[in-house]
């Protein structure tokens, strides 16, 4: 278990939005889709940016910057310019509160 982190209450990242977190020093996205909520690593893997500056379109996360598209549970990339997925990462709910196990 040492690989779980406590990230953030679930009232902090309400349905439909993204919200940027730190686990272990890993920067994070944090999605909810309709209140499962996902982990992906908050870095757009076409130019590094971080994708909580973007929003999230029914089950994809969208780059602001050049509109890149991944899937918000999976990672897997949807769209270009990126041509790489994303890390994903393991998310439990417990008490009202997100944990993320960074590994
Ligand atoms: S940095 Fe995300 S699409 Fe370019």
């Amino acid at each position: 278990m040492a690989g779980w982190v406590r990230v953030a209450k679930l009232d902090e990242c309400p349905p439909g939005e993204l919200k940027g977190v730190t686990a272990n020093g890993v920067a994070i996205v944090l999605a909810n889709l309709d209140g499962t909520v996902c982990a992906l690593r908050d870095r757009c893997s076409h130019d590094d940016y971080p994708l909580s500056d973007g929003e999230l379109d029914g089950g994809d996360v969208v780059c602001l910057y050049h509109g890149a598209r991944f899937d918000a549970c999976s990672g897997a990339r949807k769209a270009l310019p990126a041509i790489r997925p994303v890390d994903s990462f393991p998310v439990e709910i417990r008490d009202d509160e997100i944990y993320v196990d960074v590994g």
